[in-house]
């Protein structure tokens, strides 16, 4: 176990969730839960759960910074967030997403940038998407330096215009073939950790009993090794998207809206504040 609890309650005291707890928990066939996260309130909250990993998703573009994709997000955004996030989490691995551009162009950028982030925001581990060509050298290059990578296959949104638009990947039999193949070399580049994005369930199913590192899926079926979503939107914070993996465990925008109204109706109405809610002399 990870965590001192049992069965998802939460703990009373964390340990820091490690590489080789992710590889413990894939022999075990224990199930590893990650969430997103991008600032300290909520970092706090997910310390509370059993959570085993964190992601600061440079979706964060898009969910708070309201960009239309993932690409104009920068490194020193990266690292802001990241490094709030870090001052309110305790215990779950924390794992800060490469921007676009931070990694592509050559190893040694690639180096340099992962080993900045290490040092300016006390994430443990780095994810970078793709899985062929430079994206292999560029792992090996940082894992070399003892920075551990997650890789990210199927649908990478920073490739999206290569891609054709955020869609399912692997469908056809070609492409299937190389996100098989990609997913082995991940493996092999040494990464601890895959990403599995709108990949069909079939197909994710055979990588992650292909390879000894453990899958972790978002909108790629029930059977990855553990699971990713966006923190926001499973809190139901963004009613508009609403892809067919995305499950709401809460419903916190309705929530937040009703209290909003509330709030302004107190004020015009001459509710908020009471005496009790003021200052005597
Ligand atoms: O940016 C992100 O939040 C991600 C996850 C969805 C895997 O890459």
């Amino acid at each position: 176990m990870s965590t001192d609890t049992a069965g998802g309650g939460s703990p009373r005291r964390r340990k820091t969730v490690t590489v080789r707890d992710f590889l413990r928990m894939k022999r075990e066939g224990e199930r590893i839960a990650v969430l997103t996260c991008y600032d300290y309130l909520f970092a706090r909250m997910l310390s509370d759960s059993a959570v085993d990993a964190v992601l600061v998703g440079d979706s964060v573009g898009q969910v708070l910074l309201g960009y239309g994709s993932t690409l104009p997000v920068t490194l020193e955004q990266m690292i802001h967030h990241t490094a709030a996030v870090r001052r309110g989490l305790q215990g779950p691995m924390l794992i800060l997403d490469m921007p676009f551009m931070s990694y592509q162009v050559t190893d040694e950028g690639a180096l340099a940038n992962a080993g900045r982030v290490m040092k300016e925001t006390g994430c443990e581990a780095v994810k970078i998407e793709g899985g062929e060509g430079p994206a292999l050298s560029r792992i090996r290059r940082l894992v070399d330096a003892g920075i551990p990578v997650m890789g990210h296959i199927g649908l990478t949104p920073q490739a999206m215009h290569k891609l054709g638009g955020y869609r399912v990947v692997g469908r056809e039999e070609e492409e299937a073939e190389s996100l098989f193949a990609q997913a082995e070399a991940l493996e092999g580049a040494g990464c601890f950790a895959i990403v599995l994005e709108l990949v069909p369930s079939g197909l994710a199913e055979r990588i992650s009993q292909a390879v000894s590192i453990p899958t972790i899926g978002i909108g790629a079926g029930p059977r990855c090794d553990g699971q990713v979503l966006v923190l926001h939107d499973m809190l139901g914070l963004n009613p508009d998207f609403e892809p067919r993996f995305m499950r709401r465990f809460g419903e916190l925008g309705a929530a937040a809206r009703g209290a909003i109204a509330d709030y302004v109706g107190a004020v015009k109405d001459g509710g908020y504040p009471s005496e009790s809610e003021s200052y005597g002399a």
